[in-house]
């Protein structure tokens, strides 16, 4: 055992799985050779436990926009730290943050303000079943780990109950067909349509603007989950991004620089309704949160190129990493937007595909660079970054090259073959 698959192995005894969150889960890096545990951070980088400095690809799953630590956002929340983190009655900050997405977020005319993204959709869907007073949930891809979301995954809905499994159904993005067909099969018992307005995969054939339309037409709550495009695609998120604006959005991530606030927004009389339905958390409103998401916004607004710089920065690692793999002839493709560009390996095999992906990962590591298929780009990474992530994926490729058989690339790694993504525990 190596230092790193050591301090693992110790914190498996204490910490089931071995973190918290299923992205960070040993299993899902290069067990041995990925960094364990982090010190600091600063900007686009970070210094793990063994005192080594790594670029950041991932930041934290999207909420460092501007990077770990940053000066301005964390000079608001000391200030806040001196006058207190929460009340016995809301801050004065809420209202000033209600206010303030107002101004960016088209549907926000109202806000309430939560701390997990979970709590913020569940709070969404509960709210359009007391409108609707209806059970069933149409959605479309990962909205939190709560019951009604999660039920439908396989390989993760262990411990829900069966009953539950029968009120949410999944459509299928870019495909209206399927979500019509929900309401065919369900008629007059859907509350709700959520979805991510995008992620890897990009709106055809106005998407969006159908599925508005046919929830609407059916009388369910339009609700887009932009946990991750919000403040990401554009300061208004997807929904300014695609011009196609929702009854109820969700929000996380971008919207704080990593303090912890989620937010429902939403059409005054769809919000106004939240007066009747129990959504409440004793940390909601945590003035931590608050004026940080205060603070981001003004700073998004203030340097007026943020999404842009992600957009372009993005486009340009996608565009020449692609061409590399092609010149390769790897069966790899980056697709996606540029503020969240995504690795899609097209090896059938799954375990083929893990090996050829962990590969990857190691090589990443092993230069420097916290690598994951799903990547988040900041206003942090500046070209020099961007050119440098290239030039290892470039070393990579030439590595890969020629490799026909990707069972003889498990003769190259250095540590554990990465776990499938249903898999939590380190193997
Ligand atoms: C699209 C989407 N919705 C909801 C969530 C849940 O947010 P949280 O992990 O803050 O509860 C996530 C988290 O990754 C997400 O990506």
């Amino acid at each position: 055992m190596n230092k790193k698959e050591k301090y693992l192995e110790e914190v498996s005894r204490y910490v089931p799985s071995s973190a918290q969150t299923l992205s960070k889960y040993p299993g899902q890096f290069v067990i041995g050779v990925t960094p364990v545990a982090i010190i600091k951070g600063k900007g686009c980088y970070f210094w793990d436990v063994e005192g080594n400095k790594y670029m950041d690809t991932m930041l934290a799953l999207g909420p460092m926009v501007f990077g770990y630590a940053n000066d301005k956002i964390d000079k608001a929340v000391k200030k806040q730290i001196d006058d207190g983190t929460i009340f016995s009655l809301p801050s004065i900050h809420e209202l000033e943050l209600a206010k303030l997405l107002k101004e960016v977020v088209p549907c926000a005319e109202m806000s309430k303000f939560l701390m997990s993204g979970n709590e913020a959709t569940s709070g969404a869907i509960r709210l359009a079943r007391h409108i609707t007073k209806r059970d069933h949930v149409a959605k479309c891809g990962y909205h939190g780990f709560q019951d009604w979301s999660i039920c439908t995954k396989e390989g993760r809905s262990a411990g829900v109950p069966e009953i539950l499994k029968t009120l949410t159904h999944d459509f299928v993005y870019n495909d209206p067909s399927s979500l019509e067909k929900i309401f065919v099969d369900y008629p007059d018992k859907i509350a709700a349509v959520i979805l991510e307005p995008a992620s890897s995969e990009k709106p055809t054939d106005n998407f969006l603007e159908k599925v508005k339309e046919i929830a609407h037409k059916h009388g369910a709550v339009l609700i887009f989950d932009e946990m991750v495009t919000g403040f990401r695609w554009a300061l208004g998120g997807a929904q300014e991004y695609y011009g196609v604006i929702p009854d109820l959005a969700c929000f996380g991530k971008a919207v704080s620089g990593g303090y912890p606030i989620s937010i429902i927004s939403g059409k005054t009389d769809i919000m106004k309704r939240l007066d009747e339905v129990f959504v409440s958390t004793t940390f909601g409103g945590f003035t931590l949160g608050v004026v940080a998401a205060i603070e981001c916004i003004k700073m998004m607004r203030e340097y007026g190129d943020v999404h842009k710089h992600m957009h372009e920065i993005g486009e340009y690692f996608m565009q020449q990493a692609n061409q590399l793999s092609q010149k390769n002839n790897l069966q790899v493709e980056f697709v996606g937007y540029g503020p969240h560009p995504v690795m899609k390996v097209k090896i059938k095999d799954d375990y083929l595909s893990r090996v050829f992906k962990t590969f990857v990962y190691q090589e990443f590591n092993k230069s420097g660079i916290l690598f994951s298929s799903s990547m988040m780009f900041g206003y942090e990474h500046k070209k020099k970054e961007i050119d440098l992530i290239l030039k290892v994926y470039e070393e990579i490729c030439r590595k890969l090259n020629g490799i026909v058989d990707y069972k003889d690339l498990e003769k190259k790694l250095e540590g554990k073959v990465m776990a499938p993504r249903s898999v939590r525990a380190q193997q």
